[in-house]
């Protein structure tokens, strides 16, 4: 409540990408002063009766509640995100070069609906950058389940789009407890194409290769937009299995205003938060009644409340995972969904 009476009021008169920016960077500083870190931790940290670990695609999650991608792109505040009570956290979207992404301003806020629109267009310092951040997986002393985010240059054409997945993935395995596979963000032009079964299975088996190639193989995730229609979901889906992925995420933001008053609603890119909760809802029931509830899902999409983290976690999702909620509710969303599985 503290959030919504005193902070949110403050933090919604200034731009949101300062507000992101500063976030950051004060999660960064929180995770790399210990008793800051410890004091957070213990205040955010759900102390549920209940045992609320979830075991998938091979590893095992303290809770299903996970932050989504698009928060921490250049992996600068994991340590610090890792003290809120989440279960993973997935960094990324990371390219392999750096990019500017769209300009600025980028991210809207519609309060009156909960909802968020951005164009950001992967914006990031690159893959170099982000590997200086962070610290592989078999010296990390945490428990805490990090998932890495890929996607293409917005300069690679879509026909060597797999060249640039590859390279992130080799790169980036020695640091990953898994990865999910960007192909579904609205704001790079021609990027969700990759979900066309063609352009997918092509993709998806190079990834496939590389991985087995690796003494560590990772899990790898792929995300899916929420605005394919069935036959398109279908070939996706027929792709992922075929090539044996190893779960999906559901879903993205939307390009639909479906419903959605507010005249910010006119801002190009994609819509996350309230307007979304029902139809990510529905892609992820659609999809666990098409593969007889046998692929692992990651429900994500306008998750703001723990009744909707339940509804989500009914519809067939494994784990959950949330950003827009957070803005709205607060961090402390986290140990909210998290007591009260
Ligand atoms: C995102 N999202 C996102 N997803 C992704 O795979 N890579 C990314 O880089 C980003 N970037 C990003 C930036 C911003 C500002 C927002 C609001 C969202 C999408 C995000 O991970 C999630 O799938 C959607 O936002 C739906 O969830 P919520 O926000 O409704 O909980």
């Amino acid at each position: 409540m503290m959030y919504q009476t005193i902070f949110r009021p403050f933090l919604f008169r200034l731009d949101p990408e300062r507000v992101h920016e500063f976030t950051l960077h004060a999660l960064r500083f929180t995770g790399s002063f210990l008793p800051l870190k410890n004091f957070v931790q213990n205040q955010f940290t759900a102390h549920s009766q209940k045992n609320v670990e979830v075991e998938a695609f091979g590893l095992k999650f303290a809770n299903p509640v996970g932050l989504a991608a698009g928060y921490d792109k250049d992996g600068l505040g994991w340590r610090g995100l890792t003290t809120l009570g989440f279960g993973h956290i997935e960094i990324g979207t990371v390219t392999p070069k750096p990019q500017g992404g769209n300009p600025k301003p980028r991210i809207f806020r519609i309060p009156e609906e909960n909802a968020v629109i951005n164009r950001m267009g992967f914006p990031g310092h690159g893959a170099d950058f982000l590997e200086n951040q962070l610290i592989p997986v078999a010296s990390r002393l945490s428990s805490g389940i990090l998932g890495i985010n890929i996607g293409k240059n917005k300069n690679t054409p879509n026909e060597e789009a797999a060249r640039d997945y590859v390279y992130l993935l080799e790169k980036f395995t020695p640091y990953a407890d898994y990865f999910a596979i960007n192909i579904s963000s609205p704001n790079t032009v021609g990027l969700r194409r990759l979900q066309a079964r063609d352009y997918l299975e092509d993709l998806l088996s190079q990834l496939s290769k590389a991985c087995h190639k690796s003494s560590t193989p990772r899990p790898i995730m792929v995300k899916l937009a929420p605005d394919l229609d069935d036959a398109e979901l279908d070939d996706a889906l027929g792709a992922i299995l075929d090539v044996g992925m190893d779960g999906v995420i559901a879903t993205n933001t939307t390009i639909s205003r479906k419903d959605l008053k507010s005249p910010i609603g006119q801002q190009a890119g994609g819509l996350s938060g309230a307007p979304l909760t029902a139809k990510s809802r529905g892609a992820v029931a659609k999809i666990y009644q098409r593969t007889n509830g046998e692929l692992p899902i990651v429900g994500v999409g306008g998750i703001m409340s723990p009744d909707d983290a339940n509804a989500m976690l009914d519809a067939g999702a494994t784990l959950i995972q949330v950003y827009s909620g957070l803005i709205y509710a607060g961090p402390g969303l986290v140990k909210n969904i998290v007591e009260n599985l």
